[in-house]
């Protein structure tokens, strides 16, 4: 299996610690992972996790100056596969939209590679025209969403909205990553 690259973007969504195992099974089998974090995210997740399980430091400033030509084209280039987990009700929006606001949704737009969004949140949220129009949208544009869940929110409810375990997000990439 030739090891892919992966961009694996985080958003600001409490299941944002599972996405650590994402991260691990990927370097583990292999792959070369660009993490890149929204900076609500980083309210979740310390940056030092990813570092240390993919052996580089996640992006977070669209002005990074290690990317001379910007983060979003550099990462974006020669991306075999980009995985958005989990993926808040904010992020899909701007996806859906092409807003282009953050660093991870600009990205989004320069990706010539399969997508797949991992969405988040609570079930009011899930069940939101908007984020059902949002979600249409980027079906309609082509990429791949996995999951919600049903199950145990952070809220303290049960119903859609958990983000789907690591191991079902990476079986829905093994096409891709194989
Ligand atoms: C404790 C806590 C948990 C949150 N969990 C979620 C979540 O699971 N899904 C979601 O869409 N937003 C969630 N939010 C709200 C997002 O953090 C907020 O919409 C934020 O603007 C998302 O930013 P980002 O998409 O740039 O990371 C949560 C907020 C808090 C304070």
């Amino acid at each position: 299996m030739k090891p892919k690259r992966v961009v694996l973007g985080v958003a600001g969504g409490i299941a944002a610690f599972k996405s650590a195992t994402i991260a691990s099974r990927l370097a583990q089998a292999g792959h070369s992972i660009s993490v890149v974090l929204s900076e609500n995210a980083t309210r979740f997740v310390g940056a030092a996790t990813f570092t240390a399980l993919c052996g580089n430091p996640p992006v977070i400033d669209g002005f990074d100056s290690r990317y001379p030509l910007g983060p979003h084209i550099e990462l974006a280039n020669g991306c075999d596969l980009c995985i958005i987990a989990p993926a808040t009700a904010r992020i899909l929006a701007s996806c859906a939209l092409g807003l282009a606001d953050d660093l991870l949704s600009t990205l989004y737009l320069n990706l010539d590679c399969p997508v797949l969004f991992a969405p988040a949140m609570s079930t009011p949220m899930w069940n939101a025209p908007a984020v059902q129009r949002n979600v249409a949208q980027l079906v309609s544009d082509g990429h791949h969403i996995v999951g919600p869940a049903e199950g145990w929110l952070s809220c303290r409810r049960t119903g859609v909205g958990r983000m789907a375990e690591p191991d079902v997000i990476l079986s829905a990439c093994q096409e891709w990553l194989n």
